[in-house]
Order: structure tokens, then C-alpha cells, then sequence
């Protein structure tokens, strides 16, 4: 995996390839490709969190027998920023387990009649201060790679550094992290999910069709 990119974490925990199977499925229906996809997005965000270093204190707090050396997360350093449409999906996740945390957002679209599924930029609205802050960039398919690379140019353009980001995903290919890595090698990618390759439409194979699609029903 290092080969493909050089700051990546892939999740493994066990109880993702039940959720996987479930959301993978074409024949799971939308309710259930949200049920399901929400409790896997749910155990992606926290693995993602806990990543994030420069926002994670070390403590001592006191149980009722002893001390106990620990850490905490604090929110105030983080800001949460999701690629629009489904981006939006696993930024509701983060935000159920960070409430109050700083949100941005970013509108980007793959252009479907390009052949290399051209990513354009719609729209941008980020926090003032974000460029103090580590950033949780949501998007849980990387495909060609052009969206996530576009999203953070806008982040950097703000002042964001690369190595305050960290990439959320739950699907991402070969294709997409090596874009990336040329690109932003410092950017952080947590992802639950490695699959072989891109299809001549540029959709992941396996993969699990169109994200958002199936998330806001409207396949
Ligand atoms: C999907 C997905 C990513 C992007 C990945 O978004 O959510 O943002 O494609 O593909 P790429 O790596 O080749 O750029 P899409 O443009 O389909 O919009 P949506 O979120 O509204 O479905
Ligand atoms: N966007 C998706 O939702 N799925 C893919 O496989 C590729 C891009
Ligand atoms: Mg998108």
C-alpha cells in the first residue's frame, strides 16, 4: 500500500465487512444503503479522528480507584469540510461524534460527458480561521482522484497546509491514490476500503455504484 501512497491508513476493523457487503449489494434498497452505510461511515469517523494528531491532547484524569493517563480530542482545533454532494453523507457522521466542530464546504462535480470525468468547482465557503485548524476533508468515493486534488487546492489556496488535512473515505483505487500522491504526498487518506482498479467510466471496480446516488436517492 505504501507503494501507492504514502501516508495512507486503511481500516480493518471486522465489523466493516459486514456493512460493506450490505452497501455493495445492488440490490440493497435505499433505506438500507443508509442505514448501513451510516454505521460504516459512523466507525470511519472515528478511526479518522483519532488520527488526527495535532488535535488529539495527552491527560490525566482520575477514575474512582486511580489515575489514568489518557487523551482527549479537542474539537476546537478541527474543522470539518465536506465535497458536495456525497461528501455530505459522512460529514453528518463526523459531525454526530464532534458536535459543535467547524464546517466547510465545497461544491464539486465530476463533468460525465468528459471522457476523464473532468472534476469542475461550483462553490467554496470555508471558515475564516481554518487555516489554523486541521482539516477533515469528507468524501467517501476516490475515484480518478480529480475531485479530492481540486478540493485541495481550494484548501491550500486558504492557507490550509497539506499536512493539516486529512482525507476521509470509505471507497478509494489504485488510480485515484497514486493522483494524489503525486500531488499532495502529505495529506493524510483514512480509508476503509482499497479496490482494484477504475472501469472505462471511471467508476470503482467493485466498488458500489454511485455514492450518492444511492445515498439521496436519486438513481
Ligand atoms: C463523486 C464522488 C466524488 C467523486 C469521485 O461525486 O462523491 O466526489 O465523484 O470521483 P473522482 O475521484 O473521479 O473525481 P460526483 O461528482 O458524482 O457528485 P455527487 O457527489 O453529487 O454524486
Ligand atoms: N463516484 C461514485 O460515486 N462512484 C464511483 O465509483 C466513482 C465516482
Ligand atoms: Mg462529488
Amino acid at each position: 500500500m505504501a507503494t501507492l501512497h504514502p501516508n495512507l491508513v486503511v481500516l480493518k476493523n471486522k465489523s466493516l465487512r459486514n456493512l460493506f457487503t450490505k452497501i455493495r449489494d445492488q440490490e440493497t434498497n435505499v433505506r438500507d444503503f443508509e442505514f448501513y452505510s451510516c454505521r460504516l461511515m459512523t466507525v470511519l469517523a472515528e478511526e479518522t479522528v483519532a488520527e488526527l494528531d495535532n488535535a488529539i491532547e495527552q491527560v490525566t484524569v482520575h477514575t474512582p480507584c486511580a489515575a489514568f493517563q489518557g487523551e482527549v480530542v479537542d474539537v476546537d482545533k478541527i474543522c470539518a469540510v465536506s465535497i458536495v454532494r456525497a461528501g455530505d453523507s459522512l460529514l453528518g457522521c463526523v459531525r454526530a461524534i464532534l458536535p459543535g466542530v467547524s464546517v466547510g464546504k465545497i461544491l464539486i462535480q465530476r463533468d460525465e460527458r468528459t471522457v476523464e470525468k473532468e472534476a469542475k468547482l461550483y462553490y467554496c465557503k470555508l471558515p475564516p480561521k481554518i487555516s489554523e485548524k486541521v482539516v477533515i476533508l469528507c468524501d467517501p468515493m476516490l475515484a480518478t482522484g480529480g475531485s479530492a486534488k481540486k478540493a485541495i487546492e481550494s484548501l491550500v489556496d486558504v492557507g490550509v497546509k497539506p499536512s493539516n488535512i486529512i482525507f476521509s473515505n470509505v471507497v478509494c483505487c489504485p488510480e485515484g491514490l497514486k493522483n494524489l500522491a503525486a500531488a499532495y504526498p502529505e495529506v493524510k487518506i483514512v480509508t476503509a476500503a482499497v479496490d482494484e482498479c477504475l472501469n472505462e467510466d471511471k467508476y470503482i471496480v467493485p466498488g458500489l455504484g454511485d455514492y450518492g446516488d444511492r445515498f439521496f436517492n436519486t438513481v
